[in-house]
């Protein structure tokens, strides 16, 4: 971990290119600015950013719905220059604490079958795998791994 503790605060308007930049740093695939923008707007919706320190620019981002009781963790990205420093457990142990606040007792997510990083993120936070998507990935056809647990 850096010195300073990162600060995790609620997706504004004003966020979004930086955003976009940390979601396409590693050539994977973004998401359309109308996407982004629609998650600022929707009641559903829990999104965060993560500054590495105060004044920093933002370095990773995460997006929840909060349906009835369950969460479902849309999107975790870190910066690819940012990596293996803490942040995306931080942001993702930020979700788990926020969706409870409103109300849920379950995450689930999906993961690609190939994201090793993702799966020993998850696996480290107690998710377990509860079944498997095939093709789910229309770019790839990759299978897609469906996590879950409780948040207490
Ligand atoms: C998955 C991702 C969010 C992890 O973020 P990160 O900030 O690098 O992760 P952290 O530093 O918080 O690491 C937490 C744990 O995850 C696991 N982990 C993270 N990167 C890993 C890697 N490259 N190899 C193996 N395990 C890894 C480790 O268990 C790590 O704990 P440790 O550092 O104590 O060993 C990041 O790699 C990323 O943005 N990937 C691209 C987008 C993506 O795949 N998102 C998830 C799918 S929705």
């Amino acid at each position: 971990m850096p010195a300073e503790s990162p600060i995790i605060v609620p997706m504004r308007q004003a966020d979004l290119a930086s955003v976009e930049r940390v979601a396409r740093s590693d050539g994977g695939l973004a998401w359309p600015r109308s996407e982004l923008e629609a998650e600022l707007t929707r009641p559903h919706s829990l999104a965060r950013v993560l500054r590495p320190g105060p004044g920093l620019p933002i370095g990773a981002f995460v997006i929840c719905w909060v349906t009835g009781s369950e969460a479902q963790l849309l999107h975790l990205a870190v910066e690819a220059g940012q990596r293996r420093r803490g942040y995306g457990r931080a942001l993702l142990r930020s979700a788990l604490v926020a969706t409870h606040a409103r109300g849920a007792s379950d995450m689930v997510l999906e993961v690609r079958v190939s994201n090793a990083p993702a799966l020993a993120l998850y696996a480290s936070e107690g998710f377990q795998r509860i079944g498997i998507r095939q093709r789910y990935y229309s770019d790839n056809g990759e299978d897609a791994l469906v996590m879950k647990r409780a948040i207490a």
